[in-house]
């Protein structure tokens, strides 16, 4: 048995109270501060959480035993949850980057057969060792921006060997990496090309061998396709949406990002969890998603780097969307790890308040992936999963922009990252 005490914090950011459903509307804005705030964690544990006079007096003769660990001058905030991404993979893109910095439309260097294509191949060349490889190191880096849990989803094999080659690489990383993964299939992420003459058969085989194959083998928990024009219909989204449920895996979508084409209200008809991207997402679409509680989960950092506008965060947050932020980290939208960078652009470029950003990176990027009950805010009873940024408090954190002021890293009640550095 093992006791951590973080205590003096100037704001410690609980984030409490939307365990059971997502922050909405004015809530997204109240982090439920505490000043001079302390934590103390019992091995892997959130034990209590309150003042540090108030925890210091009531733990007196345990805290003798406890690691303590001053967070004076800095801010503690619940580890980041990044409830969106494409981690395994091969290769990388920086090729299409520098064709699209002369003009190249990402979703055309697609249709010539570059974009997710690309990747699909090199991604199907490679070993398991080779993807773990490449993979790990993404890792790392999310772990140092703070991220103690990611959401990952396969995509670039669309044979089933290699689906399942990927989403087994994933496991062994949660098994052996500190952050925790929560794994989604998305085989419809492109129609492939060998397919392309006869989309539905592809879309048959989804349905008929690879979803099943997945829930059978319990490779993933999430089921996600990317509705849009020249990927998936939104008729097809919706049949593969409803087999995935049929066995099991609850549904996610990649929804609306280039134009307005029904995925919201896909997402909502079929209880998806959350509906993904959302640049060009219809008011109906919205109204039916609050209606339902679908989390939006926003990729300012896709917008960035296509270099497009991006989604209005402010509108979803005012028409009561529970809003998510991600990385969405991917070898061609969006390369970056950086939670915190999400955070930033989330205010500057998409309307959000801080504290409307840090609840999107916490509590609700939690419920986007059916994890609120154990992560995304410092309660009693959650998993010891924090950071503990350097700066004195949270508007710092935006203000002081495209810096990354994560210092400790507290995994499952482990210090994971101390000064930067992973430890
Ligand atoms: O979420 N939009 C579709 N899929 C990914 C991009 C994947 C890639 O380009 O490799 C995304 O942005
Ligand atoms: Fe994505």
């Amino acid at each position: 048995m093992s006791y951590t005490f973080i205590k003096h914090a100037s704001e410690l950011l609980t984030v409490k109270g939307h365990s059971e459903h997502p922050a909405t509307k004015d809530a997204m804005n109240n982090l439920h501060i505490i000043e001079d705030g302390a934590v103390l964690i019992k091995d892997d544990q959130i034990v209590d959480v309150g003042s540090t006079e108030k925890l210091e007096r009531q733990y007196a003769d345990l805290l003798d035993h406890a690691s303590v660990i001053d967070a004076k001058n800095k801010v503690v905030a619940p580890g980041l949850v990044d409830p969106h991404t494409h981690l395994v993979f091969a290769g990388s893109r920086e090729n299409e980057y520098n064709l699209r910095l002369q003009g190249a439309k990402y979703m055309d260097i697609m249709a010539k057969g570059g974009g997710i294509h690309a990747t699909t191949r090199s991604t199907r060349l490679a070993s398991a060792e080779q993807l773990y490889a490449e993979s790990r190191p993404r890792l790392d880096s999310f772990l140092k921006h703070g991220v103690t849990t990611v959401e990952a989803k396969s995509g670039y094999g669309m044979e089933w060997e290699v689906e399942r080659r990927q989403m087994e690489v994933a496991h062994q990383l949660n098994a052996d990496h500190p952050i925790d993964i929560v794994s989604t299939f998305m085989g419809a992420h492109v129609i492939p090309e060998e397919d392309k003459a006869h989309p539905d058969r592809f879309v048959d085989e989804l349905i008929e061998e690879m979803i099943p194959r997945t829930a059978e083998l319990g490779l993933a928990e999430f089921n996600d396709v990317f509705c849009e024009r020249g990927v998936y219909t939104p008729e097809q989204s919706l049949r593969i949406l409803e087999a995935g449920k049929k066995h099991g895996l609850v549904p996610k979508i990649h929804a609306d990002e280039i134009e307005p084409y029904g995925g919201a209200e896909i997402a909502a008809e079929v209880d998806a969890v959350s509906a993904d991207h959302l640049l060009k997402v219809s008011d109906r679409g919205l109204s039916m998603m609050a209606h339902k509680g679908v989390v939006g989960v926003l990729l300012p950092g896709t917008a960035f780097f296509l270099m497009t506008e991006a989604a209005n965060g402010r509108k979803m947050i005012d028409a009561g969307v529970p809003v998510a932020l991600s990385t969405d980290r991917n070898p061609g939208s969006s390369p970056s790890t950086s939670m915190p960078f999400m955070i930033n652009l989330a205010s500057l470029t998409m309307g959000m308040t801080p504290a409307e950003a840090i609840v999107g990176a916490t509590i609700n990027a939690a419920h986007a992936i059916k994890r609120a009950d154990r992560i995304g805010s410092i309660e009693a009873g959650k998993k010891a999963d924090l950071v503990i940024w350097d700066i004195p408090n949270h508007m710092q954190f935006t203000y002081l922009y495209g810096v990354n002021h994560t210092e400790t890293v507290i995994k499952n009640g482990r210090v994971v990252v101390d000064k930067g550095v992973l430890v």
